[in-house]
């Protein structure tokens, strides 16, 4: 008997390894010849821990499982879900970043390559020359959050003239409500190495970094032990499969501040220094780790970096809407009955995500509001839900895509409390290098109390955030007007004083 369990951090904190043990020990108890593999998520959280049990080389999903259901899923008697593959959430996503995650044991290389892993390297290795003009024809677009073109950001690091370059993966997935970095790097580690291993090859640099954040020990484990299995196999080291081509990776681990997601932060982390930001320019595509040319992305834009050159440009830039090309792994979080990973072809309305897909609010009650782009992401009442997921679309609509987080709320949230956490969080994780963020967070709250107290403030709210987005060096205090601003426009009411409420 073949089975199957999710291995991530998500699965195993609703009590995975227990349904490991109680399947390996029932299926001794029994005399039945069972085969254990540990995979990644499926990424469909509300039935995690997912169980799969292989027959006639299909796998049919049982979930969420409980030590207790054990027995029945051995005997066949415990009521499961169909073929994995054919649930509805999972059988209208295009899984091209995602393609391998659940489905191989993350560590095999075997799997990996029996998966299509390595033929993307192998391709670029042939013709490195045109690395990046074939990630330029892509359309991939940083998925950090900001969406700059990742072949152009690869061109300047190429075209730099300098005696080492770096690249470096942003591992310090921060957002609230994302866990796509997570997702990739504990079930499909090899997929970012080898996107890692084709930047370097590109551009020119023989040494990776993975800056990876404490809070992930599952995810730190995974890739250390890939990136030795990597180096023990030829994949990584002095000759890249053989090409003659150096390339190595190391694991950085960081200390838990949100704002060493921000790509100078980070490089300050990574030399020892205090996790504040640099003033841009000198671009880090110039000037980054060390002073030298470094490329610093996302880890869902390198783990994507394969799948283009297996597939080719083309295929990956045929799907997706406008300027924005091919696939988003969006992760869907918050109030909802069915909430993970699902990876579209941009262009999906918001509302189809969070009604249909996402199956509306868990509590079953109606939607208030949408935060797309992590807390720093504007709110989208559900006037907005016709909203194409788009770079432009969202932008054109008050609002960012960011890493993709999509947090759903009902209509018990209360938006004055949500814009003065924006303002509490900005305060709590400012780096302090810049006024507008650094005082206007504190006085952010302050003023937010003011108003929801009955003081007619709004204006200097407005004055506030308008001093921040223009005034903030970076995305952390840039961007705290967003949330501030569209719950102020879209649910003023919440701001109404508490005495009006009750009333
Ligand atoms: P940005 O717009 O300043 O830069 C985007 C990227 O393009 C940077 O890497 C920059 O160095 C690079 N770049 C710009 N011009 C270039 C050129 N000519 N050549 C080469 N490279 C060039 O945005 P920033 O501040 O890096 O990121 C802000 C975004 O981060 C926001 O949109 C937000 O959604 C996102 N974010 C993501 C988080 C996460 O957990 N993933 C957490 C917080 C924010
Ligand atoms: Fe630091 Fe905030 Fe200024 Fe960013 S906006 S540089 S986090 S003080």
């Amino acid at each position: 008997m073949k089975v199957f369990l999710s291995l991530d951090a998500a699965a195993r904190a609703l009590g995975a390894e227990a349904v490991a043990a109680r399947l390996t020990e029932e299926a001794a108890a029994r005399g039945i010849d069972l085969t254990l593999k540990r995979v990644g998520s499926r990424g469909m959280a509300w039935l995690e821990p997912l169980v799969e049990v292989e027959r006639d080389g299909v796998r049919h999903a049982y979930g969420p499982v409980r030590p207790d259901d054990v027995p029945a899923l051995l005997d066949g008697t415990l009521e499961g879900h169909g073929p994995t593959e054919e649930i509805p959430f999972f059988a209208r996503q295009t899984r091209l970043t995602f393609a391998r995650v659940g489905v191989i044991e993350p560590l095999s290389l075997e799997d990996y390559e029996a998966q299509g892993g390595l033929s993307g390297l192998r391709a670029a290795l042939a013709d490195a020359d045109a690395i990046v003009q074939t990630v330029i024809d892509s359309g991939l677009r940083g998925r950090g959050g900001a969406g700059f073109p990742t072949g152009i950001k690869w061109q300047t690091v190429a075209g730099a003239k300098a005696d080492q370059k770096y690249i470096v993966c942003n591992a310090d997935e921060g957002d609230s409500g994302t866990f796509a970095d997570r997702m990739v790097m504990e079930g499909d580690p090899f997929s970012l190495i080898e996107g890692m291993a084709i930047a370097g090859i590109g551009v020119g640099a023989t040494m990776g970094y993975v800056y990876l954040r404490s809070e992930y020990p599952d995810a730190i484990a995974t890739m250390t032990r890939a990136v030795e299995i990597a180096r023990a196999s030829g994949l990584l080291g002095e000759s890249v499969l053989g090409s003659g081509k150096a390339f190595d990776i190391e694991i950085r681990v960081g200390a838990g501040a949100y704002v060493c997601g921000e790509e100078t932060s980070l490089l300050n982390s990574m030399e020892g220094k205090r996790g504040v930001v640099r003033a841009k320019p000198p671009l880090p595509a110039l000037e980054g780790f060390f002073g030298k040319p470094t490329v610093v992305n996302n880890v869902l834009s390198l783990a994507t970096i394969p799948v283009i050159f297996e597939k080719g440009a083309k295929h990956y830039a045929s799907f997706g809407l406008g300027r924005s090309r091919g696939t988003m792994p969006i992760q869907i979080a918050g109030n909802v009955a069915r909430g993970g990973l699902f990876e579209t072809a941009f262009g999906m309305p918001l509302g189809e995500l969070v009604n249909d897909v996402a199956g509306g609010t868990r509590s079953g009650r109606p939607v208030k509001a949408v935060q797309v782009g992590g807390p720093l992401g504007a709110y989208m009442p559900a006037s907005a839900f016709d909203t194409p997921f788009g770079y432009e679309e969202f932008d054109g609509a008050g609002g960012l895509i960011g890493h993709a987080g999509v947090v759903v709320f009902d209509d018990t949230a209360d938006m004055a409390a949500q814009a003065r956490f924006a303002f509490e969080f900005c305060a709590v994780e400012s780096c302090g290098k810049c006024t507008p963020c650094r005082i206007g967070a504190v006085r952010g709250v302050e003023t937010i109390d003011r108003l929801t107290a009955g003081e007619d403030v709004r204006d200097l709210v407005e004055d506030l955030c308008e001093t921040m987005r223009d005034g903030s060096l970076c995305a952390l205090g840039g961007f705290t007007p967003y949330p501030v601003m569209s719950a102020l426009r879209h649910f003023p009411d919440d701001f109404a004083p508490a005495k009006e409420a009750a009333e």
